[in-house]
C-alpha cells in the first residue's frame, strides 16, 4: 500500500515537472536541478565514466578536482589535479592551455570533464593534454553540447563554447591520431528540455533518459588515445 502510494506520488510529481512546470519562460530550477537531484548532464557524465573506468588507472591527472578519479579509478598509483585556481589538493596550479610546468609523457589517464568548453583556446589545451599523456595513455573528456550558461563559471574563469560531435572530433584530431578518437553523444529532445529547465535525472523515467537522439547532443564525450611509443 505504502509502495503504491509512493509510486502514485512520484508519477504525479513527474507529471508536474514534465508538463505544468514547463509552462512559464523561467526554468523550474536555474541550477541544473542540482538542488532537487542529479543534473542530467552529470547523469550522462557518470554513465560515460562508468563505461570507461578501466582506463582510469595508473598515473591519473584530473582537471578541477579528483572527484571522478576517486569514484571510478582502479589501480590508481598517482592522483594529480591541475586547476587554474589554487585550492586544497591541487597539484599543479596552471592553465591547461599552457602548462609547461607539467612534464611530457607523464599520465596514463587524464580525466577532463566539463572543462574544455570553458577554455578560450581549446586547441592549445588539447595539444597540452596530448603532450603530457604517456604514449598509449587516454583522455576521457566530456563537454557541454546543449546547456544554459553557467553564470558562476562565466564570472570566475569563463564559460565559452558548446560543442557538437563534429567539432569535438575535429578538435581532438588536431593532436591525436584520427583512428584513436572515439566520440559519443548523450541525450534526446526530452532530456535536453528537462536539463535546460533544471529537472533532475531522478524525475525522468530511465527509459527516457536512455533514449539516444543523435541531433540532440546534450553531452559530448570523447576518448582519445595517444599513439603508443
Ligand atoms: C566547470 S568546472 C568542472 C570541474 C570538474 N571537472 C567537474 O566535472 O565537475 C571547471 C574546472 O576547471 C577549472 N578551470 C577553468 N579553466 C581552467 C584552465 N584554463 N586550466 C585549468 N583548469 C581550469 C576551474 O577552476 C574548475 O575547477
Amino acid at each position: 500500500m505504502r509502495r503504491a502510494l509512493a509510486s502514485i506520488r512520484w508519477r504525479l510529481r513527474n507529471r508536474f515537472y514534465l508538463s505544468y512546470g514547463m509552462r512559464g519562460t523561467a526554468p523550474i530550477n536555474p541550477s541544473y536541478g542540482s538542488e532537487l537531484g542529479t543534473p542530467i548532464d552529470r547523469h550522462y557524465e557518470n554513465r560515460f565514466l562508468a563505461g570507461h573506468r578501466h582506463l582510469i588507472t595508473g598515473r591519473v591527472l584530473e582537471i578541477g578536482d579528483r572527484h571522478y578519479t576517486e569514484h571510478y579509478g582502479t589501480g590508481v598509483t598517482m592522483s594529480d589535479v591541475l586547476n587554474i585556481c589554487p585550492g586544497e589538493g591541487v597539484t599543479w596550479v596552471g592553465d591547461l592551455a599552457a602548462c609547461p610546468e607539467v612534464p611530457d609523457d607523464t599520465y596514463d589517464c587524464i580525466v577532463l570533464t566539463q572543462v574544455l568548453h570553458v577554455i578560450f583556446d581549446m586547441q592549445a589545451a588539447v595539444a597540452e593534454v596530448h603532450r603530457i599523456l604517456k604514449p598509449g595513455g587516454a583522455v576521457l573528456c566530456t563537454v557541454a553540447g546543449i546547456s544554459q550558461v553557467n553564470r558562476g563559471c562565466m564570472e570566475e574563469y569563463g564559460d565559452r563554447w558548446r560543442l557538437t560531435s563534429q567539432s569535438a572530433e575535429e578538435l581532438f584530431a588536431t593532436a591525436f591520431p584520427a583512428g584513436a578518437i572515439d566520440v559519443a553523444t548523450y541525450g534526446n529532445a526530452l532530456t535536453a528540455c528537462c536539463f535546460l529547465q533544471g529537472v533532475p535525472a531522478e524525475r525522468v523515467p530511465q527509459v527516457k533518459l536512455d533514449r539516444w537522439e543523435p541531433d540532440y547532443q546534450l553531452t559530448v564525450a570523447v576518448v582519445a588515445v595517444k599513439a603508443p611509443a
